[in-house]
Order: structure tokens, then sequence, then C-alpha cells
């Protein structure tokens, strides 16, 4: 009977460990935007998005870009006055064209769900990508130009 009672309790334990387990929001899109926000973005806005002084804008918290921006900064790169938490940001962001459209959905929910801590946030797809990158090449045609002529 003991026996049977410890049996129930061990399973019991391994049972809300696989829950807790189950219920981080880590998904393999956001651990592979980890690992990409680590080689292309971390030298510039920092380990948690923090940025640096009056260079370069804090990318984590209040005052964080659109999901719109954020990915068109990665692909196009960024340039001109920006405000971020009261400070004007005239920077340059070099453009990624390396980055493939999962990569930079990676790289977006890592940015989004853990960086940002977004609760309501839902990952995006493979499918949400051409939509809003066919947004940002028209809005920023002279980036383009640009970043085409520098190699980062
Ligand atoms: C060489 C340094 C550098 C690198 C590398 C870099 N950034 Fe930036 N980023 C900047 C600067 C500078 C700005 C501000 C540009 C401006 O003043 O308009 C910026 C702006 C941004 C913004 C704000 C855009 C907006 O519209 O509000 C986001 C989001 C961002 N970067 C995300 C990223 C991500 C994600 C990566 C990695 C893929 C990355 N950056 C790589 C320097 C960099």
């Amino acid at each position: 009977m003991i026996k049977w009672g410890l049996l129930a309790l061990m399973a019991g334990i391994v049972l809300a460990v696989l829950g807790i387990l189950w219920m981080r929001p880590v998904s393999g899109s956001i651990a592979r935007g980890e690992k990409l926000y680590a080689v292309h973005c971390v030298n510039c806005h920092g380990e948690q998005g923090e940025g640096l002084a009056q260079l370069i804008p804090p990318i984590h918290g209040t005052g964080a870009s659109s999901d719109a921006d954020l990915i068109c900064a990665m692909r196009y790169g960024k340039k001109g006055k920006l405000e971020v938490g009261g400070i004007v940001y005239d920077g340059v962001m070099p453009a990624n064209f390396e980055l493939d459209e999962g990569e930079i959905r990676d790289l977006a929910n890592f940015v989004r769900i853990k960086l940002r801590k977004c609760r309501d946030c839902k990952e995006l797809g493979l499918a949400d990508m051409p939509v809003f990158l066919a947004k940002c090449t028209l809005a920023q045609p002279l980036l383009l130009s640009d970043s085409a002529q520098t190699q980062y």
C-alpha cells in the first residue's frame, strides 16, 4: 500500500515538473531568435536590449517600436531621428539582407516575447513576414540603396 502511495506521489511530481516546463513560453522560434540576436544585435543593443547611452536606442520596453517597425528595421536598417523614452537618437542601424524571413521571424519573436516580456503577444509565423516586409520596402526606399553600398 505504502509503495503505491509513493509511486503516485512520484508520478505527481514528474507531471508537475513537466507541466511547468510546458508552460514556459520558450518555443523553437524564440530560442533560435535568441541565438541570432547574439550574433546580429547584441553588440549594439545589449544583452537585455537596453541600448547604449545616447547612441543606440533601447528596444526592450516602454516606447518600443511596433512589430512593423521592428521587422522593417531588421531587414532594411534604420536611420534618422528617432525618439525613445525621451531621448532623441540619430544613428544608423545597418540592414540585414542576409537574414531570411524565417530568421527575421525568429528574431522578432525573441525581441517581442522574451526581451519585451509581452505576455499577450502571439508568436509571428512565417506567413506573416511577407505581409510586413512588403510594406517596408515601399516606406524606406532610400535606405535600400544606402545599405547596399555598405557591407557590415
Ligand atoms: C551597428 C549597431 C546596430 C546593430 C548591429 C543593430 N542595431 Fe538596431 N538600431 C541601431 C541604431 C543606431 C538605431 C536607431 C536608428 C535611428 O536613430 O533612426 C536602431 C534602432 C533599432 C530599433 C528601433 C526601430 C524603430 O523604428 O523604433 C529596433 C527595434 C532595433 N534597432 C532592433 C535591432 C535588432 C533586432 C537588431 C539585430 C537584428 C539590431 N537592431 C541591430 C543600431 C544597431
